[in-house]
């Protein structure tokens, strides 16, 4: 881990500094998943992640300092453009070449991110938008869902993670949490998640389809014998036909490639979800 967010960081907007928190994650992942020479689906969903939610976050402190009438706005969009420019840089240097993702394109977006950005540039609107919690509201409702839509369902959701790789638990886990999904239950094994299942219901369940002691379609399988009414999502960085062929007949709700990107993976997991039969889920 490269860095940990610390009280020196908060601006005091609720949603800016869960964002800020959000992103800090997904920086430090990427340099774990560097040094650990990860493979390339995981390294590419984190950048993917930070790519999207770099966009977001801006968007949603713009629209703040927009309804606040900060007079730094001009200036500080132009500073997102910049942060944005070179984190997608990064990120498409990584399609052309997963290799030509270096640390120290990282460590520098960090330092930018960090000292330049928020304790520059965002401490500068403090005052003007943390005295006009109305504004911050409004920008803190924007979703992250393609339509622009709030989903207001995910505080109710109750979603299980089974995936044999650790930096990909940690990956869904913060995007899961970044939406504000209270209930997860990540485990390593799908022996693990379905004994879990039987104590601790999940409405949406993302399996990984390749893993070392079962595969992902035995696992739905066995969930499907459970007779629970919970919903199955299958993640693969293999092809996702070959997937559906193999899972015809039992039931899975919603196919995911991997790498898997953060919008794909919420939207898919908010239909999901609404399918599962009334009364035994979500608080609609
Ligand atoms: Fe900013």
């Amino acid at each position: 881990m490269l860095i940990e967010w610390s009280k020196d960081l908060e601006t005091g907007v609720t949603f800016v500094d869960a964002d800020h928190k959000v992103l800090i994650n997904l920086l430090n992942q990427v340099d774990d998943c560097i040094d650990e020479n990860e493979e390339t689906t995981v390294l590419g969903s984190v950048l993917d992640a930070l790519v999207e939610y770099t966009d977001y976050h801006f968007l949603r402190e713009e629209k703040m300092m927009e309804l606040c009438g900060y007079t730094g706005l001009g200036t500080h969009k132009a500073t997102h453009r910049v942060l944005s420019t070179q984190v997608r840089e990064v990120y498409e240097g990584f399609q052309a070449d997963p290799a030509s993702v270096r640390p120290i394109d990282i460590r520098d977006f960090l330092q930018s991110w960090l000292v330049d950005h928020i304790m520059g540039s965002d401490f500068a609107y403090r005052d003007t938008c943390v005295n006009d919690p109305d504004a911050a509201d409004a920008a803190g409702q924007v979703s992250f869902l393609q339509n622009g839509k709030p989903f207001s369902e995910w505080e109710h959701i109750r979603v299980m993670l089974v995936d044999d790789n650790p930096n990909f638990r940690r990956l869904i886990r913060t995007i899961l949490r970044a939406v504000g999904i209270k209930n997860i239950q990540i485990v390593e094994s799908p022996d693990e998640g379905i004994s879990r299942l039987a104590d601790r219901p999940a409405d949406v369940v993302l399996c990984d389809w390749v893993m070392d002691d079962m595969n992902g379609t035995e696992f739905a399988r066995k969930v499907d014998e459970l007779q629970l009414p919970t919903r199955v999502v299958m993640m693969t960085g293999y092809s996702i036909d070959v997937l559906k062929e193999r899972s015809s007949d039992l039931g899975v709700a919603g196919y995911i490639e991997k790498p898997v990107k953060a919008r794909t993976l919420l939207e898919t997991i908010s239909k999901v979800a609404m399918t599962v039969p009334m009364g035994v889920k979500l608080k609609v």
